[in-house]
Parts: C-alpha cells; structure tokens; sequence
C-alpha cells in the first residue's frame, strides 16, 4: 500500500529538483503523476524513467504563467485518469540578483508571474476541478524558508514572493476547510537544485554561505523535501491545512550566521 494510491496528482516544475523528485516520490506512492513544466525534454525524461519504474505519469508542457496551459494541464489529468485529487504547485524560479534599488519592473514582473500568479492560477482550475467532482483534495504550494524570513543576497522579489505564496495558502485554505480541499505551504530551505545554483552564479551567496545559514549544516535534497510533499497530500495528513511546513534543516527557526563560536563550558 502506498500513502497516494490511486490519487491523481499535477506537479509543476516537474522536469527538474524537487518537482522531479516529487514526480518519482508521488509515482512510487502509488498516485497517477501529470508532470507539467516549460522544459519539455527534461520533463519527458523525468516521465519516461517514472514508467520505468512501473508508476503512472505523462509530460505535458505547461507553463504555469499562461492560463490556457494551466487549464490545458488539469485537462490532460482528467482526461487521462478521470479525476484531480492533489497538487503540487512547485514551479518557480529566482530571477535576476541585484541590489533592490537595481531591479526593474521586468526583474519583479517575471517572478511574481511564476512564483505567484503561477501558484493561484494553477489553484484556480485545481479547485475548479475538485470541487466539480463534489470536494475533497489536497494542495501543496512550494514557498521557501525565504518565504518566512528575509536574506540579503539581492533576490528580494523573489523573497516578496514566496512571502505571497504563504498568504495565498492560508487564504485558500480556509476559503476551501470545509469542502475538504485542505492547502499547505511548503518551505524548504536550500536544496541543492539548479535553482540554487543559478543564484549562487549571479553572485548571489555561494554554497558555504548557504550552509553556514543552516544549523544542520548541509543543503538538503530534493527527495527530502518531495517525501513531505507526499505526506502533506496524503490522508495521513488529513488534519493539516493551512500550514506553512519548514523543510530547511533549522533555517527558519533562527539565523546562524554568523557561526556561533563556543563559550565556556559549551559543547561545541
Ligand atoms: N532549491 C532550493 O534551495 C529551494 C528552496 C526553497 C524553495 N525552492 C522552490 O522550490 C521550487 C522548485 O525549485 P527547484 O529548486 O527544484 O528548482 P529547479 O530549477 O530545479 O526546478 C524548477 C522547475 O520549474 C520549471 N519552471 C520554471 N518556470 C516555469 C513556468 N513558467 N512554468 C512551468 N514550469 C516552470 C523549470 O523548468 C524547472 O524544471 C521552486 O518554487 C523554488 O522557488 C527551492
């Protein structure tokens, strides 16, 4: 028995990191996976190797800023295994690493596009669909540990962001409670992706920096972060909605930088 069998699910950002972790993790929990994305090879690939593996999945290209694509994915789902019972709404990207007197309106206009807009117009047709066949699903939209607290390594839009992504859950989540459609906030903090290292080459911090910023001390993976999306969409989590979830190895809980030196009588 697997925690999805038999769920549908979409995952945007699916051809790369954690949507592609979360594809194979969904799969291999027995869920039906709509894998949509802009990069249509990778994303074949990433469906390709799930059937590999024996789950259920299909690559649609979708980008998530279009709603004619959105609608086309939801589509694609239904017609494919009937229904929608899960989302995770995973695509995103950094944009442009600057001073925020440096950003222009293009600069904040692409990532709020994705990183928001992206999320509620996938939770649009989501909901739609779900509440067509009588209720009942569950949501998972990927925030970030920044989406809980600031950094300044010069994304601030994409920060602004992922702040939103956690008001529009809880918006959402209770707009939908007692229809059964329960939506959480998903924060991990740095994964190794190549998200992450798109940052780290416009300059903005490096690996260590990131590390130094985690009490746990290493990046974390993106099959680390995908087993909590699973269980978030799971029944096993049927009282959680809602929530914003930090997967960060302790990042938001404080901030560490910079490394705590030992007092007397400390333990290291
Ligand atoms: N990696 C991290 O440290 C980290 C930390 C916190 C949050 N996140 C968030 O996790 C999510 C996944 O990021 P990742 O680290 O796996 O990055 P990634 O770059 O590996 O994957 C992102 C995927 O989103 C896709 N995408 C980008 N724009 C799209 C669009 N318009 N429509 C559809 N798909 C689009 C990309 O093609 C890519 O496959 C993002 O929302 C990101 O902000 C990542």
């Amino acid at each position: 028995m697997g925690l999805l069998d038999g769920k549908v699910a979409i995952i945007t950002g699916a051809a790369s990191g954690i949507g592609a972790a979360a594809a194979r993790e969904f799969a291999a929990e027995g869920a039906f996976v709509l894998l949509a994305d802009i990069d249509v090879d990778a994303g074949e690939a990433v469906a390709q190797s799930v059937r590999g593996h024996g789950g259920q999945a299909l690559f649609l290209r979708t980008d998530v800023t279009r709603d004619s694509d959105v609608e086309a994915a939801v589509q694609a789902a239904v017609a494919e295994w009937g229904r929608l019972d899960l989302a995770f709404n995973n695509a995103g990207i950094d944009g442009v690493a600057c001073d925020l007197d440096q950003h222009t309106e293009q600069d904040w206009g692409q990532v709020i596009d994705v990183n928001l807009h992206g999320v509620a117009r996938c939770m649009r047709y989501e909901v739609r669909q779900m509440r067509s066949q009588g209720g009942g699903g569950a949501i998972v939209n990927t925030s970030s540990a920044v989406g809980l607290m600031g950094v300044d390594v010069g994304i601030a839009p994409y920060v602004a962001s992922k702040h939103a992504v956690v008001g529009l859950t809880k918006a959402a989540a209770l707009e939908f409670a007692a229809r059964g459609i329960r939506v959480n906030a998903l924060c991990p903090g740095g994964v190794a992706t190549p998200l992450v290292e798109h940052t780290q080459q416009q300059g903005a911090g490096s690996e260590e920096a990131a590390r130094d910023m985690i009490p746990m001390r290493r990046l974390g993976t993106p099959q680390e972060i995908a087993a909590v999306a699973a269980f978030l969409c799971s029944d096993k989590a049927s009282y959680i909605t809602g929530s914003t979830v930090a997967v960060d190895g302790g990042m938001s809980a404080g901030y560490p930088r910079p490394l705590r030196v030992a007092v007397p009588g400390s333990v290291g």
